[in-house]
Order: structure tokens, then C-alpha cells, then sequence
């Protein structure tokens, strides 16, 4: 962002067992009662999402030290996080780079009857329970290709972000992304991304 706090790009990789088992439980109990008692399915992602969950939050707050000693940032903070259930026909991620707060990006796997690969910077990665894959989100283009099994499929995924301290999500504040960012965009009828 500045020369105050620079980010070192890398590729993308993959971080295998994330969370302890513990909490890997807790955070798939909490996933699946989620999308058993608060569905807020969107038909224009084919998928359930869950913003700034207190107990998401609390594990975005968790794994900070995680993500700092792998994107090898001491500096970068939590900004903020998702947590999003696909199924069904509609299940969909176009080829996209992030326009909110995501400078660093994982992408946990919480829960899958049948993974479906996520795309980055031209290479597909399958990820297993717990693992992560760790990009620079708007940087780096990713995507996902047809989703497997829509009939009985169900794919749960919680993404992390965080950011320099320099970011506008902590100088301007969180709505930045609304009342600059993408007031300014040109819709063309593609959903916004995170
Ligand atoms: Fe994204």
C-alpha cells in the first residue's frame, strides 16, 4: 500500500490444518446451524453468507498471528470476514479480484461433500477440510469453474481478510467501500465482489 507498510506479493499457496481440531469442530457446528437457522441464500452466487459473525470473528481475530507469520507481514490486522455456503444450480464464482478490504486473503475450507477448486492466477487448488489458500485477493485474479454435483452438493468456505494499518478500511472506515469505491464503479450487472 505505502512505503510505511509495502506487501510483498507472492503466489498463491496452499496452508494445510489451519485450525486445531477443536476449533475446527466448533467452527463446522456453528457453519452447518447457521444454514440450518439463518439461510440468507443469494441466487446471484448460488450460495448462503454470513457477514462479521461474532464467532467468525473470533476466529479471524485467531488466526492474525497465522496470517502474519505466512504472508510475512508482522503489521497486517483483521479487516473483515465471510463465511458462505454453496449450493444448489446457481453456485457460482466469476473470474474476479477483490474490491474490498482483502489485500491478504485466505480462503478456509470449513466443510465439503465434494470439493470444488478454486482457481487463482491461472491454477486450480483442491482443498481439503482446514486447509487454506492464502493470495493477495485484489491482486490476484480467482475463480471457480462449474460446481460439482449440484444436486447434492454442499461447500463451505469462511475467508479471512486483513490489511496494513495504512489501509483505508482503518483510515476511512469500513463504508468506504460503498460510498467511494464502488459508487464510482461501473456495473455491469456482475454482482459485487468481495
Ligand atoms: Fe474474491
Amino acid at each position: 500500500m505505502s512505503g510505511q507498510y509495502p506487501v510483498n506479493i507472492k503466489d498463491p499457496f496452499v496452508v494445510n490444518s489451519i485450525l486445531p481440531p477443536d476449533e475446527l469442530k466448533k467452527l463446522q457446528q456453528h457453519a452447518m446451524l447457521l444454514w440450518a437457522t439463518k439461510p440468507t441464500y443469494d441466487n446471484s452466487f448460488g450460495r448462503h453468507q454470513w457477514y462479521d459473525e461474532p464467532e467468525l470473528k473470533r476466529v479471524h481475530e485467531m488466526l492474525t498471528n497465522v496470517a502474519r507469520d505466512y504472508f510475512e507481514s508482522p503489521t497486517l490486522m483483521p479487516s473483515w470476514c465471510l463465511m458462505s455456503t454453496y449450493e444448489g444450480e446457481a453456485a457460482k464464482l466469476w473470474k474476479h479480484k477483490d474490491d474490498n478490504a482483502c489485500t491478504y486473503h485466505i480462503d478456509l475450507c470449513v466443510f465439503q461433500k465434494e470439493s470444488w477448486d478454486i482457481w487463482a492466477e491461472g491454477k486450480p487448488y483442491t482443498l481439503m477440510e482446514n486447509d487454506g489458500l492464502f493470495m493477495y485477493g485484489n491482486d490476484q485474479e480467482h475463480w471457480r469453474e462449474t460446481f460439482p454435483s449440484p444436486e447434492t452438493n454442499l461447500v463451505c468456505n469462511a475467508f479471512f481478510f486483513y490489511c496494513e494499518p495504512d489501509h483505508w478500511y482503518f483510515t476511512e472506515g469500513p463504508q468506504y467501500i460503498h460510498t467511494h469505491i464502488r459508487a464510482k464503479k461501473n456495473t455491469d450487472g456482475t454482482p459485487s465482489m468481495m
